[in-house]
């Protein structure tokens, strides 16, 4: 019988980019392999995907991404191991986030063969592409978006989803500095916070770029009702370390329900770290920080991995982390990173490997 990745057409580039790369400094998103996937929705169904050369692609201006905004994306990681194999960490789970988020776009779910195997026919041409110094992997970008045309304010009637992979070093340089947010929102009850759409993050580029200003790398965002309660980052969810118990904000319609963040829960619990999944208000951290219950807190996400906070900004007032030995962010970024490259043993079932 066929199957969808007998059909994947592959169209290789003529001359490959990567010998003008330099592997040691990649601006993160930067650097573009030489391919793409892209799979085409029309006349009512998804078309077969196919790997063609990166490049631009031409959309009629009435295009509805540009009017609407109707787009999603995803963001995961290839890991190549000691012996060159090349791994995915829990791809199922971007597969169906994608669809998560695209239904609440009003946009075409995306079968799941189509998604995998699209992927997996990407990573067999660009594999050169994925760097194996250190902490470094392959960013891979799946995301969709309305290509119908039309000004009429309504789904559109044809999608491009597409695939690219970006070789990627570290996402913050060192620690990260974030301002507790007071005033605007990223995301409220009812709306799209939960879904990786990508009008999520044009809403948060002005309120941090006023952050940015004020010499923080993240804004942390609070509930949009009372401002009271911490959130997540603009591109991680958020752990807190209030003396030995690890804690992270439950997901709800305003939260992603991030990958990374799951997989860390139950990480901590097999460490025997006590996790509790409870809404933390800014106050209570506040009050632990200055009775010095505060131990840590942490950003983590696919393009982040765990991104230890130095220091948080509220009303105008710095409160300054401690530095611990053995911390519980560097704890869990050996367990997960150990799994994602193949370096340990995968308990959970997470590491998928990619035939090349
Ligand atoms: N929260 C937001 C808003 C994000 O953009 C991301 C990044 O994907 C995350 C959390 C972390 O999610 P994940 O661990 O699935 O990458
Ligand atoms: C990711 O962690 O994959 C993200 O999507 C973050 C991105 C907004 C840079």
């Amino acid at each position: 019988m066929q199957t969808i990745s007998d059909t994947i057409t592959v169209e290789k580039v003529k001359t490959s980019k990567i010998e003008n790369v330099d592997f040691n400094n990649l601006e993160f998103g930067k650097v573009l392999t030489d391919h793409m996937m892209v799979c085409d929705f029309k006349n009512g169904s998804w078309e077969t995907p196919k790997i063609v050369p990166y490049g631009p692609i031409s959309l009629d201006p009435s295009a509805k991404i540009f009017h609407y905004g109707q787009s999603v994306f995803e963001g995961m990681k290839a890991y190549k191991d000691s012996d060159g194999k090349v791994w995915l960490f829990r791809p199922l789970e971007n597969q169906k986030r994608i669809n998560i988020s695209s239904k609440r776009l009003a946009i075409p779910e995306i079968p799941e063969a189509y998604f995998m195997e699209g992927l997996k026919a990407l990573l067999k041409v660009d594999h050169q592409w994925i760097p194996t110094a250190e902490g470094s992997s392959l960013y891979i970008r799946p995301f969709v978006f309305a290509s119908g045309k039309g000004f009429h304010a309504s789904p559109a009637d044809e999608y491009k989803f597409i695939i690219a992979c970006a070789p990627a070093g570290s996402y913050f340089a060192g620690k990260v500095k974030v301002l507790i947010e007071e005033k605007y929102s990223r995301s409220a009850n009812g709306g799209v916070g939960f879904a990786k759409a990508g009008g999520n993050y044009a809403g948060q580029f002005y309120p941090t770029q006023l952050a940015v200003d004020k010499g923080y790398n993240q804004v942390i965002w609070t509930d949009d009702n009372t401002h009271e309660y911490i959130e997540e980052a603009g591109a991680m969810n958020i752990f807190i370390r209030i003396n030995d118990t690890l804690i992270t904000s439950p997901t709800s319609d305003r939260i992603l329900d991030g990958i990374t963040r799951k997989s860390l829960i139950e990480i901590a619990k097999d460490e025997n770290i006590e996790v509790a999944v409870r809404p933390i208000t800014v106050k209570e951290v506040i009050e632990a920080s200055k009775n010095g219950s505060l131990k840590e807190m942490f950003g983590a996400g696919t393009a982040a991995v765990i991104s230890p906070i130095s220091t948080f900004g509220y009303q105008d007032q710095d409160y300054d982390l401690p530095s611990l030995e053995n911390s519980y962010a560097t704890i869990l970024k050996k367990r997960i990173t150990d799994i994602q490259y193949n370096k340990a043993e995968d308990k959970f079932g997470w590491r998928y490997p990619v035939q090349l």
